[in-house]
């Protein structure tokens, strides 16, 4: 298969006035935590950010505990301590997978059509579609090239990819019986590195749509008070 295969699938953050879902992001912290974070980091991440009512929203003693699972370097006291919720989540674990903070921002699933920038409007960049697509577009076919496996993939820019397939149908389970097949889990571990990429899209948005009212009310009033001052020359 070629390179590139990217899925539009539905998310709940799409569109003027989407929003994220709190369980989907819980769902895939949990994704992350229990497969992705053998290998990646999340470096630009602070912890306490999964108490963000507009994030996966983590009671703030959960979000203690789970601060408390990373071990991390302080080098204020030169040595290793359990993380705090003021920390940010651990860099790579594996020097050849790259940090996925921004990585929803990073790549793009959708290009075009050029010029109305509709899409980027509607259907977002595709970052979290990219990602998604990435770890569902496996093959099951693997090469060897210069003593490294590399896996094939549909989605992955050249088409074969370093990382193997990293989930499987059943890898996590979810405590309330959410699906776990490989094509829900890549899109609720999607959604959560979209939030990771960008924290505050909900605030965005609201901020966008008040300052479309806001502008709309001052055309209005401009425009009568055009109206007034021009009235004696008519
Ligand atoms: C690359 C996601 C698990 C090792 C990547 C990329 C993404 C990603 C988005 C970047 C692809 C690109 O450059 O376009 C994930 C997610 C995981 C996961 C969401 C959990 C579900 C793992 C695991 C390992 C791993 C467990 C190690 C055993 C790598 C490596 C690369 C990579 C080595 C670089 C691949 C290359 O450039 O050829 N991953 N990953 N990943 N990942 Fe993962």
């Amino acid at each position: 298969g070629g390179a590139g295969h990217v899925t539009d699938y539905d998310f709940s953050f799409e569109g003027p006035f989407g929003t994220y879902d709190q369980n989907q992001l819980q769902r895939g912290l949990q994704i992350y935590t229990e497969v992705c974070a053998a290998c990646h980091g999340l470096q630009f991440v602070p912890i306490r950010t999964l108490g963000d009512e507009n994030g996966p929203g983590l009671p703030e003693e959960q979000v203690r505990a789970y601060a408390e699972f990373f071990e991390i370097y302080d080098p204020a006291i030169e040595d290793w301590r359990p993380a705090t919720p003021n920390d940010h989540f651990p860099g790579s674990n594996l020097e050849t997978a790259p940090d996925l903070s921004l990585m929803a921002k990073a790549r793009a699933g959708f290009h075009g059509p050029a010029g109305l920038a509709l899409n980027p409007l509607f259907r977002g960049i595709g970052g979290a579609e990219y990602i998604a697509s990435l770890l569902v577009y496996y093959t099951g076919e693997e090469v060897e090239q210069a003593g490294t496996i590399l896996y094939e993939n549909e989605t992955f820019e050249g088409g074969l990819i370093s990382m193997a397939p990293p989930l499987w149908d059943g890898a996590v389970e979810f405590n309330d019986g959410s699906p776990n097949d490989v094509v829900s889990m890549s899109q609720d571990v999607a959604a959560f590195l979209m939030w990771t990429a960008e924290p505050k899209m909900m605030e965005r948005k609201q901020m966008g749509f008040v300052s479309v009212i806001l502008l709309t009310i001052l055309s209005v009033l401009l425009y009568l008070t055009n109206k007034r001052i021009w009235a004696p020359v008519k």
